[in-house]
């Protein structure tokens, strides 16, 4: 099997090095050699740490960088099976590329998309082949969050939607089937959710390490929400609700006031050093 990944950056370098590591030949598409080349080094790195951890074997870890080819010529994407792409979060950009990928690729290759707020469904409609179009949602860090959605749009084929399904088991995860719905599954419960515990921490008059520990000794959450904030992100968190909010038009999916001054702030969690806590 051969895959592709388009883009880079955060997710489409851990989709990469998980596609390297199981095994499977894979192409990764970048708009400069240059972005393209530092990919590629992330991704010998991270590996490197395994060996280093003992995680992996040497000679695993240089047959998985040597599977990983670099490219900025869409045309060497022609000979995948399945292609995923993990560009910029705008329809636009991502129908246009949809639009390229059905004139380069076989009719059977599988066009998969890692959107976390965009309508499948609207990508596809970019392509006349829809079938072969199909949602892949994988979490950040891709190298290690475990579940990845399968997201069946209108017009999405059963052969495409477990071809995906069949790719995300192989590369270790687990996938679960969903529809195309607004924030899918779960950011569709996670992100009001995290909402509704940034207004208590102003209605109960509760303190950041009290609502944290609440909710990891009261509700068995692995970690807090205000932790859980600080890595995602919280400028993300605010992009993301303020997608769904658009989409469902429900109070609790709006980013609170206290979340949009802090991404106006530059109190962004752990990658600036201060968010809820200081790192
Ligand atoms: N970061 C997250 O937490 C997260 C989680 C799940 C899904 N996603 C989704 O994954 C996608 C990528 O997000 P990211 O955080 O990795 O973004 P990113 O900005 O880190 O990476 C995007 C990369 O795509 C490259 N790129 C842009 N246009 C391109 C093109 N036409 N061809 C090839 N490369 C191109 C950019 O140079 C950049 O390196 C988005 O759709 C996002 O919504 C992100």
């Amino acid at each position: 099997m051969k895959v592709g990944v388009i883009g880079l950056g955060t997710m489409g370098a851990g989709i990469a090095q998980l596609c390297v590591e199981a095994g499977v030949d894979t192409v990764g598409r970048e708009v400069t050699a240059d972005l393209g080349e530092r990919a590629r080094d992330r991704i010998a790195h991270f590996l490197t740490r395994k060996v280093e951890k003992g995680q992996l074997e040497q000679e695993a870890r240089d047959a998985a960088v040597a599977r990983l080819s670099i490219t900025t010529e869409l045309a060497d994407l022609a000979g995948c099976d399945l292609v995923v792409e993990a560009i910029v979060e705008e329809l636009a950009p991502k129908q246009e590329l949809f639009a390229e990928l059905e004139r380069i690729c076989r009719p059977d290759t599988v066009l998969a998309t890692n959107t976390s707020a965009l309508s499948v469904t609207e990508i596809a409609s970019a392509t006349s082949s829809p079938a072969r179009v199909v949602g892949m949602h994988f979490f950040n860090p891709a190298p290690l969050m475990p579940l990845v959605e399968i997201v069946r749009a209108e017009l999405t084929g059963d052969e495409a939607f477990e071809t995906a399904y069949e790719l995300a088991g192989r590369l270790g995860k687990h996938p679960i089937r969903c529809h195309d719905t607004p924030g899918f599954v779960v950011n569709r419960v996670l992100i009001p959710l995290l909402n509704d515990c940034v207004r208590v921490l102003d209605e109960a008059r509760v303190s950041v390490e009290d609502l944290d520990a609440g909710m990891k000794h009261g509700a068995g959450w692995p970690m807090g929400p205000c932790e859980l904030l600080d890595l995602v992100g919280i400028d993300i968190h605010v992009h993301a609700s303020e997608a769904l909010y658009g989409k469902l038009r429900e109070p609790r999916m709006a980013a609170p006031p206290r979340l949009v001054a802090m991404a106006n702030a530059g109190l962004l969690g752990r990658k600036s050093g201060r968010g809820f806590y200081t790192y």
